[in-house]
């Protein structure tokens, strides 16, 4: 039987505070419930039964003291005693550890009977000592209480089963307490008892709130952090924590201040490194070297690192790693061994005397980097193991630096700086080391340390290479921060050299590329072209640099469709997000361009694609989140909008990457003028870190553009307005790619020239949106937008009827639905007014747009329409899956399922002309595009109700098999992942399934399905 903890019959009650300091000052903390079982085996004994409790666990766990609390109680309950213990040197005295439990007559040898001391007179000492029990218990209750047992003789056990067995109807509690180190004859002793009824208790390291008590106790004020956490090393092993305060005391490293005992010196004490150092002394020698070894590998290590270290195998050492578990050392974890007690480890590592453990430490840090995936660990080896004025440990970490450049470059830049501080400034190996520190802080995103470096070197003569790998960081640096003109003239200098090494030369191309993209620079395109026409002479982010730089000219210049294509290109060309902030992000441009063409389904995809551990603390990543506000902003999302700018806002800003800031802050003028905050808007503007165009304006293409111009006409009318974008406009017919950035642009010009009374910027805007649409025939966006500012310009209802129903973006719905009310009351169609009014009212509402709600309910009240008219309108969603109809929900789930619209015609008996019209009115309130995103949004839908349609469409479906092939995951991987989503465990539910549906979405996304079907 195992002793359950939980029993908590009424009037069963253990004590619940702990018992007073006894007199050798110990007070027990933390073992609540175990007293509570002493608590019942002494009632039992007291109602006259008796019973066994086996007490077990780890050295130092605190069997001992659970023990002398028992019989302190027991004796308070005027129970007789029998305490003792056995101990190493007993096991050659018969019954040593009952004898000294009994005492008196037992106890001292007795002197007339020497041969009562032999082997063969077990029988009467058994009789004796049971006589002796019956006895007492004849007068009362008795405690036997036996501590150590795993040091016992085999006869003392046998004895003690026996005895057990005889006294069963005696009022005779027996507790019985044992190391967990294995021991046969012990084991087997505990584990008849316990057949034979005896409740067992294993002693569980001491929780938190127990080792803070101790340290409170201790030192009479709670513990600080570091103090706890210093002591959280002892994993609640009660001897190590008492041992680590005695030490701390003996070194006077503890200190009360502001009501917390803090700690005053971060060596651990030498109480402990003694502790530590009489453990490993009872272990033979192999098993120590297997210790001090693992104990610099880390917290947890794998048994192949420490033979790798050692030069043996796994297998061999097998014997050691079983002795340093026996001795409760070492403990196994699934996948790693780990130290049992991380306070132990660290004094068994510091038992190596420094230069060998530098020593280990860096052939570590070695053999982690040759496996290539352990980077960061590897450098946190390598860091400690290397020492100024140690040529081969600094080496070591320019080699390590050069490594990790491009797959972790914070971890390079770590390196490098480290290298560089430790290098004497009149070192030969200075200037490569501070040339090396420039690229990896550059690489890593922290721009104005790499900038003060190459600034501080280039202010003095250099060697050519060194002035061009500086430069070329520079050119990085500045483009980022927002000084595109500037990053563009560095990378000019270094290209201007007659011969330059190919990662260089890669480097600083990729470099001038994005500084002249922010330009607009046509000289990008023959830059671009020339790393085109020779791919194999180039890496691929050179290649995805021109490819983004190419894709940005196709677009400024109309050609929407080929700048997308080149835009897909990139991305299969990229190997996912780059953690080097040197480098171009082709998902986050290919998004950011389906968000201008508000293809949010796909874009969101891409974004969660790109969402990688790589892009934190480098600029991209505040493109991300900057991304994913203007996904937010198209989705009338506004709150979610704003929290996600001024997350990219924050994290440009930390980065000192201003180009980068200066981006979010046009998207987030944007979101606020939307909620018709001028003033925050207007604020946002004039807060921007950096002037003029920038690299990063690529990934909000029209916002900084109509956040001023927009700002602008709310103050001073709409003539103010255009004339901040006259050259814009002149430049539209060569450059109408800038309205594809956001479908409502085309129609605010249309809009805002013809209210300023110039009607020839109004057509030139409508050609140029007519000219975009009619060589665009896929975009829908790119069709309402002609569609809305033709309708405008030629005050057509019908036109304006077509934008109201088909512009993708709800907000831009609107505005069409607005126009077309206002042209009918030119027109003097008071019922189509109000009609239309009140739908552009509805759509506000949604995207919350306050601003225009406000100006649509004046246009309502001039027209004399009373409030409760227009204050009910549109309560149904207008976007989103709610606001289809059950018959278009239909049809996207058979479209879902794979099924083709003739397919879908037969299922529903309708015609395959009707099953298109609804397939066309869901794709327009889901603002997307293809069937790929329409599957998508079905699997969302599925895992929120029961997830047997997820399962069904993922199944079913050709084209999810088809496409989950080209993905990371194989498609049986997916499909289980699926399939669990009709059984989420109980407690994870929803939430489980939601992952789960985003794993498959992983799946269906990145890979060669970047081109649409
Ligand atoms: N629950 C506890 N609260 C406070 N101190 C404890 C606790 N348990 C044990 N200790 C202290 O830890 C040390 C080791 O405990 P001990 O009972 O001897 O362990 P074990 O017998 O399991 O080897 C002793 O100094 C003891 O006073
Ligand atoms: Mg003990």
């Amino acid at each position: 039987m195992t002793a359950m903890i939980t029993d908590s019959s009424p009037g069963v009650r253990g004590r619940t505070t702990p018992r007073e300091p006894s007199p050798g000052g110990e007070v027990m903390r933390g073992r609540e419930p175990e007293q509570k079982l002493v608590g019942d085996l002494l009632r039992r004994a007291q109602r006259g039964a008796g019973g066994v409790l086996l007490v077990d666990g780890e050295p130092g766990i605190g069997k001992s003291l659970l023990l002398r609390d028992a019989t302190d109680e027991a004796a308070e309950q005027g129970f007789s005693l029998a305490a003792g213990a056995a101990d190493q040197l007993g096991q050659a005295i018969p019954f040593f550890a009952l004898r000294a439990a009994l005492r008196g007559p037992f106890a001292g040898l007795p002197g007339d009977d020497p041969g009562r001391e032999l082997p063969g007179a077990a029988a009467w000492w058994l009789t004796q000592i049971r006589t002796h029990l019956q006895q007492r218990a004849a007068a009362g209750p008795v405690l036997v209480c036996l501590d150590d047992l795993h040091w016992a003789s085999p006869a003392t056990l046998a004895a003690l089963r026996v005895l057990r067995s005889d006294l069963k109807r005696h009022p005779v509690a027996w507790l019985l307490a044992r190391s967990s180190t294995p021991h046969r004859a012990t084991d087997y002793l505990f584990g008849l008892l316990e057949k034979d009824g005896a409740a067992r208790l294993t002693l569980a390291p001491l929780d938190t709130d127990a080792v803070a008590a101790m340290l409170t106790d201790a030192f009479g004020t709670p513990p600080g952090q570091a103090l706890a956490d210093l002591a959280a090393g002892a994993a609640g092993n009660a001897s190590l924590v008492a041992e680590l305060i005695g030490g701390l005391r003996d070194d006077h490293a503890v200190q009360v201040t502001g009501g917390r005992a803090v700690l005053t010196s971060a060596r651990l004490p030498r109480r402990i490194h003694r502790l530590a150092q009489q453990r490993l002394d009872g272990l033979s020698q192999r098993t120590r070297h297997l210790l001090v070894t693992a104990a610099v590998l880390g917290p947890a290590f794998r048994l192949e690192d420490v033979a790798e270290m050692l030069r043996e195998t796994p297998a061999t050492l097998l014997p050691a790693v079983q002795e340093a578990m026996d001795a409760a050392i070492m403990t196994a974890a699934e996948h790693a061994f780990t130290f049992r007690h991380q306070l132990l480890r660290r004094a068994v590592g510091e038992m190596i005397p420094r230069p060998g453990r530098n020593a280990l430490h860096r052939q570590y840090g070695e053999i982690l980097l040759a496996r290539g995936r352990s980077a960061p660990r590897a450098a946190s080896h390598l860091l400690q193991a290397a020492h100024p004025g140690d040529p081969a440990s600094l080496a070591g970490l320019d080699t390590a630096a050069a490594q990790t450049l491009r797959s972790a470059p914070q971890t390079a830049a770590d390196l490098a700086l480290r290298a560089l501080e430790l290098t004497d400034a009149a070192d030969p190996d200075a200037l490569s080391r501070a040339v090396a520190a420039a690229e990896a802080l550059t690489a890593a995103g922290r721009l104005d340390q790499a900038a003060a470096i190459a600034g501080d070197l280039l202010a003095k003569p250099l060697p050519p290479v060194a002035e061009d790998r500086l430069r070329c960081a520079l050119a990085s640096v500045l483009c980022a921060g927002g000084r595109v003109r500037e990053a563009a003239d560095q990378a000019q200098l270094v290209l201007a050299r007659p011969q330059l090494p190919g990662d260089l030369r890669d480097q600083v191309l990729t470099a001038h590329l994005q500084a002249l993209a922010g330009l607009r620079d046509d000289l990008a395109g023959q830059v671009a072209d020339t790393i085109l026409a020779a791919p194999d002479q180039h890496d691929s982010h050179a290649m995805a640099a021109a490819l983004i730089a190419r894709a940005v000219l196709a677009w400024d210049g109309g050609r929407i469709s080929d700048g997308l294509d080149l835009l897909r290109d990139a991305a299969r060309h990229g190997t996912g997000s780059s953690a080097d902030a040197r480098q171009v992000q082709p998902l986050l441009a290919l998004a950011a361009a389906l968000v201008d063409l508000r293809q949010l389904g796909e874009a969101g995809d891409i974004l969660r694609a790109a969402d990688n551990p790589a892009l934190e603390s480098i600029p991209a990543q505040a493109a991300l989140s900057l991304l994913r506000a203007r996904i937010h902003l198209a989705a009338g999302r506004l709150a979610e909008a704003a929290a996600d700018g001024r997350v990219a806002v924050a994290s440009a800003q930390a980065l000192s990457a201003h180009g980068y800031a200066a981006t979010a802050h046009a998207v987030l003028a944007m979101i606020e003028l939307r909620r018709g905050n001028l003033a925050a808007a207007a604020q946002h503007l004039t807060s921007r870190p950096a002037a003029g165009p920038q690299f990063a304006d690529l990934y909000a293409r029209a916002e900084t553009i109509l956040a001023e111009a927009q700002i602008t006409e709310a103050r001073d009318g709409p003539a103010a307005a255009l004339g901040h974008l006259r050259q814009l406009c002149a430049d539209l017919e060569d450059r109408p790619g800038l309205l594809a950035g956001d479908p409502a642009l085309a129609p605010w010009l249309a809009r805002a020239a013809l209210a300023a009374g110039e009607a020839g910027l109004a057509a030139s805007a409508v050609r140029a949106a007519q000219a975009l649409a009619d060589a665009h025939p896929g975009f829908p966006a790119l069709a309402a937008a002609a569609a809305h500012s033709r309708g405008l310009a030629t005050r057509d209802p019908a036109l304006l009827a077509q934008a109201a129903t088909r512009h993708p973006d709800p907000w831009a719905r609107a505005s069409a639905a607005e126009d077309l009310g206002v042209l009918h009351g030119r027109l003097g169609d008071r019922d189509q007014v109000i009609g239309h009014l009140k739908d552009s009212l509805g759509g506000y509402r949604q995207v919350g747009a306050d601003r225009d709600q406000a100006r649509v309910r004046r246009r309502l009240r001039q027209l004399g329409i009373r409030r409760r008219h227009w204050a009910t309108a549109a309560a149904r969603p207008v976007t989103g899956w709610d606001s289809l109809t059950g018959t278009e929900q239909a049809v996207a789930g058979l479209v879902a399922e794979g099924l083709n619209n003739n397919q879908v015609a037969a299922r529903m008996y309708i015609s395959t002309h009707t099953v298109a019209h609804h397939l066309r009115q869901a794709f327009r309130k889901l603002s997307i595009a293809s069937r790929y995103e329409l599957t998508r949004i079905v699997i969302e839908q599925a895992a929120d109700g029961p997830a047997q349609l997820a399962l069904l469409v993922a199944d079913g479906s050709g084209w999810f098999r088809s496409r989950a092939i080209t993905a990371d995951y194989h498609p049986k991987d997916l499909l289980h992942a699926v399939a669990n989503l009709s059984l989420p465990a109980a407690d994870e539910g929803v939430d489980y399934s939601q992952r789960m549906v985003a794993l498959l979405i992983d799946g269906l996304r990145y890979g060669a399905d970047l081109q649409r079907s």
